[in-house]
């Protein structure tokens, strides 16, 4: 596809990879507007100052759309091991944490804040980053299924220990997810760096060079990605010296 760059004669071509199948988009999306449901409903049930909309009608509304919204959540990872599970698999495969989560770990700070690429090594298909974000979700969502399931139908039949337990677990679940997924939506939505990945999840492609800095491992193989991660800081070592 060529693109022409604005205010002049020039045009630039661009290869797009594909990243993720259609399905894999309208999951995400169904599943990030059914957690905003969730979450914004879940804080009427949980903060005090909230507690007028948790009295009443507005209370009851509260606990229907809660429900509602659960069920449609459960069923998004439900229907994607229906509908895609080798694709499913394979992503699972590719969560899978190694010794080079290390060096993105290590080179976080200098590349997300001060745009220093040299201090990231190469990434797979995800980030490190991403495996966090997709782990904490995928066990928060086992957690909140098991403990909203034991709020839903256990109330009064659960031992009161169980039952509260149950409510704690869930409140601290809805914390760590909530808080991943501030972060998550600031680097997808805000961060100047990568604003491709959102445009993945929307059309599901991202451009060739995209794919060369920011999943050079997935996009060259492990061992080309390496080499040329070493050649890229024995050079910028060498100009640091010449400097
Ligand atoms: C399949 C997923 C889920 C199920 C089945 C579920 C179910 C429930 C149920 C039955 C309640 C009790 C409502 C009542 O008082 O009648 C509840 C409360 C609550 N839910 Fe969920 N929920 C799920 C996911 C979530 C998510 C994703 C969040 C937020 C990120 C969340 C946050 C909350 C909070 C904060 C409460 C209030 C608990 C309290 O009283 O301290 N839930 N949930």
């Amino acid at each position: 596809m060529s693109v022409r760059v604005k205010g002049t004669d020039t045009a630039i071509r661009i290869r797009w990879i594909p990243r993720y199948t259609a399905l894999e988009r309208y999951l995400h999306w169904g599943h990030t507007l059914t957690f905003i449901l969730l979450t914004m409903t879940g804080m009427v049930l949980f903060f005090p100052f909230l507690a007028p909309l948790a009295r009443g009608e507005a209370g009851q509304f509260m606990r229907l759309v809660h429900r509602i919204s659960a069920v449609l959540f459960a069923a998004v990872p439900i229907s994607y091991a229906v509908l895609q599970p080798r694709r499913l698999l394979l992503t699972l495969k590719e969560l899978r944490f190694g010794r080079d989560d290390l060096g993105w770990l290590k080179g976080a700070i200098p590349y997300y804040l001060l745009g220093r690429h040299v201090d990231m090594p190469p990434q797979g298909r995800w980030n490190t980053g991403e495996k966090m974000n997709a782990v904490i979700l995928v066990s928060g969502t086992i957690i909140f299924v098991i403990t909203g399931a034991l709020m839903w139908f256990g109330k009064g039949v659960l031992p009161v220990g169980v039952f509260q337990a149950a409510v704690i677990i869930h409140d601290l679940t809805m914390f760590a997810t909530v808080s991943m997924f501030i972060i998550h939506f600031y680097l997808a939505v805000a961060h100047p760096l990568m604003w491709q990945s959102l445009v993945s999840m929307r059309y599901g492609v991202i451009s060739e060079s995209y794919a060369r800095e920011h999943h050079a491992k997935w996009y060259y193989g492990e061992e080309r990605a390496k080499k040329l991660y070493e050649e890229a800081k024995a050079r910028a070592a060498a100009q640091g010296k010449a400097d």
